[in-house]
């Protein structure tokens, strides 16, 4: 276990952004919702200040340093048409001097808008595509024809969710360790399973008993708990640890009540979760990841999951730009 943190320690990392973000006590979000409540946290991923922050931030570092250790000089990746992990490699490759390709499924908004408006700010060239599907094999095309090129591209997976990206997460939880807080609960929004494998992953490292809650954006919830169990046999393969000793075998929480009709399709409730946040602690969620995630904490503080006594901290995991949609 020892060894398997200073492994975990010791993967390389570009340092995009300073660490710790803020963890912040959401008092009048606490009073909002009654005397029962929990005491409430919320860890401000949102503020990582590099690239208009948020989750991907983290996974990009460790990413980001594989791909200049092979001597790559372009990123490829792929999203939405509204992808913050397609923003923040952009602005990765931005800082790092790579050229960036990114494959958005969808049409080219007209005018460019949210995460769509800084990625071209950010310098990146976008290819839209049709449909998901489309992706991956397009990807491949575009690092096809670069290499026909004496190009060095290096194609970063959906949401850098790879064991790689799992473990540039789950260095985030030294923050929670280093900080007094003990939560109960960590609640936070889960789509691609990087964030929640890091999480996991984290916490079982840095010795943090706590629950973990993915509230997902998109996928049911049998689909992610498969990808993140797997991406945590993955880093476990990485760190030359046990699969059990990082929790590859405990259930995984995943939560796909509060998806609604679909991803980014806003419900009464994430609605709801998104007006009060602002209302009361002057935050800002996003409809499509957080403002659900949060949909999921307040349905869960409302149903008495938790004890006034204990302490739930959200994770806020940014994806602000989206609000400007
Ligand atoms: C703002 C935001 N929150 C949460 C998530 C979910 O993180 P993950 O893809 O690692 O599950 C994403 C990305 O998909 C995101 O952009």
């Amino acid at each position: 276990m020892a060894t398997a943190l200073r492994s975990l320690q010791l993967i390389p990392s570009i340092p995009l952004a300073p660490h710790p973000t803020p963890i912040d006590e959401l008092t009048r979000l606490r009073a909002a919702l009654g005397p029962e409540c929990p005491r409430l946290l919320m860890k401000r991923d949102d503020l990582l200040s590099f690239g208009q922050g948020g989750n991907k931030v983290r996974k990009m570092q460790t990413v980001a340093a594989a791909a200049q250790q092979e001597g790559a000089d372009m990123l490829i990746t792929c999203g939405g048409v509204q992808s913050n992990h397609a923003r923040v490699t952009a602005a990765t490759g931005a800082v790092l001097g790579m050229q960036v390709v990114l494959v958005a499924n969808g049409a080219r908004p007209q005018p460019l808008t949210g995460n769509a408006r800084l990625n071209a700010l950010f310098g990146a060239e976008v290819g839209y595509v049709a449909s998901r599907e489309e992706r991956n094999q397009t990807m491949e095309l575009v690092a096809a024809e670069a290499r026909a090129e004496k190009k060095h591209p290096f194609i970063v997976p959906l949401g850098a969710s790879t064991p790689l990206g799992a473990i540039g997460f789950a260095r985030g939880v030294e923050e929670l360790v280093t900080s007094p807080h003990r939560p109960a609960a960590i609640v936070h929004s889960t789509s691609s399973g990087g964030t929640q494998a890091g999480l996991i992953l984290g916490c079982a490292l840095y010795g943090v008993k706590t629950s973990i809650i993915g509230v997902s954006a998109d996928d049911p919830s049998a689909v992610l708990t498969t990808t993140i169990a797997e991406l945590l046999f993955g880093a476990a393969s990485l760190l030359g640890a046990q699969p059990a000793s990082i929790g590859a075998h405990s259930p995984i929480v995943v939560d796909d009540a509060f998806v609604g009709s679909g991803y980014g399709v806003p419900t009464p409730a994430s609605t709801e979760a998104l007006a009060l946040v602002a209302r009361t602690e002057g935050i800002v969620l996003d409809p499509v990841y957080t403002a659900k995630a949060m949909a999921g904490l307040i349905a869960r503080v409302r149903s008495g999951v938790w004890r006034r006594d204990e302490t739930v901290l959200f994770w806020h995991t940014g994806g602000v730009p989206g609000y400007f949609v």
